[in-house]
């Protein structure tokens, strides 16, 4: 092969390439999607009734950045954890800082309640937040990479009637979503001091066991030995049955914290089921823990209660963590919240038919014909929607007819009709679409009218 052939080969080769790099895939990464308009009445109903929720109980909103970094996540949520471990999408930036994308708040929260001195507010500071997370999860039903929390967290308050409060409000907004068939799970974990004569007990069971657990456990054995207890590897679920359980090894004040609890859940006809259990794959919890999960109409009498809570999606979790907001550095202050799962709700709404919310649809619309009559309809529909009157148009169709057809497919109550004529008079013509009646009338009264007649 010639020299020049040799090189139009070999730009071509390089063209090539960089036409495969650069191939656009048209769809987000794996775990990712679009939530389409058809969609929005859902999300917008749980947007709703979470907020309104969080309104009642005195939460105030916090917004925090979606990257933090790395180490907030690593130390908050625990090395050990399949969070931490497995499924942060971390990355350095041009300037070396290593950062994460958030995959859960309350690391965040409490970073921000010590960053801004929070600690001299009235206790307890109730704070909640509306967003977006991210784990390098296996995407399955019901589990997203890129996912969407609400959740409230209180700081300052150590008294259960608080951590009988979160659950109230997850509770509450689970139901007020039309979401009837759920349980809540409930255990305690006990304070450091508990948690610390529990590890001990655990290493010596899993000791005697370490053959018959998968790998990763193996090594959590050694630097997170808690974390065994939510492994969900069949063969770790066996060793688990008959490990000590946290409950039975509570000093007085976690006892007594968590039969307080139960008391305020009972007084508020909660029904929860007390899972010895439950631990929760995040390192900061103390004391309380808890989930919510759907229960199928019928039960598999074949499976374990414990079996079927692990099978499902929890609809949202949270618990009590007495020492996160000192590990990073503030006041010792103890904190409880929980976060709900809105992609599981919309889901489980969907699948049990709820009722969404439904956009308020405009009574009026308003056409118009020629340049002069857009001019003088863009004042038009300024003036009513000020005065609160929800108003539909398409400025861009041509004629009357087109206009008249889109009208009459929204339904609206009233069409404003503004022609050249009526635009240089002053006036406008007012139809009343269920009868078909038109009025010309001084477009100065044009609001006036418009309600009056909507009023009837
Ligand atoms: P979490 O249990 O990791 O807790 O997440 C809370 C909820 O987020 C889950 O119950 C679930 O509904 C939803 N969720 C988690 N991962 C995914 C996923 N991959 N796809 C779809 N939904 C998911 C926390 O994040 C704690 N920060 C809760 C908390 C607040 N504890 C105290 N305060």
């Amino acid at each position: 092969m010639s020299p020049k052939k040799k090189i139009v080969k070999r730009v071509k080769a390089k063209k090539k390439a960089v036409e495969v790099k650069e191939a656009l895939l048209l769809q987000p990464p794996r775990g990712m999607r679009d939530i389409l308009p058809q969609d929005q009445p859902y999300w917008q109903q749980v947007r709703r009734v979470t907020e309104k929720a969080a309104a009642d109980f005195g939460y105030r909103r916090i917004d925090i950045p979606l990257v933090e970094f790395m180490n907030l996540f690593s130390r908050s949520i625990g090395e050990g954890t399949d969070i931490v471990e497995k499924e942060m999408y971390s990355f350095s930036t041009k300037g070396g800082e290593k950062v994460t994308l958030r995959p859960e708040f309350t690391a965040g929260v409490a970073r921000a309640y010590v960053q801004h001195g929070m600690h001299v507010a009235p206790k307890p500071v109730k704070l909640y937040y509306i967003g977006s997370c991210y784990r390098y999860d296996r995407p399955q039903e019901g589990r997203f990479r890129e996912f969407f929390q609400f959740g409230c967290e209180a700081l300052g308050e150590q008294d259960p009637v608080l951590d009988a409060q979160m659950i109230q409000m997850g509770w509450r907004v689970i139901f007020q979503l039309g979401i009837r068939n759920v349980k809540v799970y409930v255990n305690s974990i006990g304070c450091p001091a508990c948690q610390k004569s529990f590890r001990n007990l655990l290493v010596h069971y899993f000791e005697s066991k370490k053959q018959k657990l998968c790998i990763d456990c193996k090594r959590r054995l050694e630097v997170n030995p808690l974390r065994i207890l939510d492994c969900k590897e069949d063969k770790c679920v066996q060793v688990k049955v008959n490990a000590p359980q946290s409950i039975d090894h509570l000093c007085d004040d976690c006892r007594i914290h968590f039969k307080e609890l139960l008391e305020y859940l009972e007084e508020l006809e909660i029904p929860f089921e007390l899972d010895s259990t439950l631990v929760r794959g995040l390192d900061y919890y103390t004391k309380t823990i808890f989930e919510f999960i759907p229960t199928l109409p019928s039960r598999d009498e074949s499976v374990s209660e414990n079996e079927e809570r692990i099978k499902k999606n929890a609809l949202g979790g949270g618990g009590r963590y007495d020492g996160l907001v000192k590990m990073l550095g503030g006041e010792d202050t103890p904190a409880v919240g929980f976060s709900l799962g809105l992609d599981r709700l919309v889901a489980e709404m969907k699948k049990l038919g709820a009722k969404f919310y439904r956009e308020p649809k405009p009574k009026v619309f308003l056409a118009q014909l020629g340049t002069f009559a857009k001019r003088k309809s863009l004042r038009m529909f300024e003036a009513l929607e000020r005065a609160g009157v929800m108003v539909a148009e398409s400025f861009g169709r041509g004629s009357l007819k087109s206009q008249l057809k889109v009208a009459d497919r929204l339904g609206v109550e009233i069409t404003l009709i503004l022609g050249q004529k009526e635009a240089l008079d002053g006036t406008v013509i007012v139809k009343d679409m269920a009868s078909g009646n038109q009025e010309i009338i001084d477009a100065e009264k044009m609001v006036d009218e418009v309600k009056k007649r909507l009023k009837k």
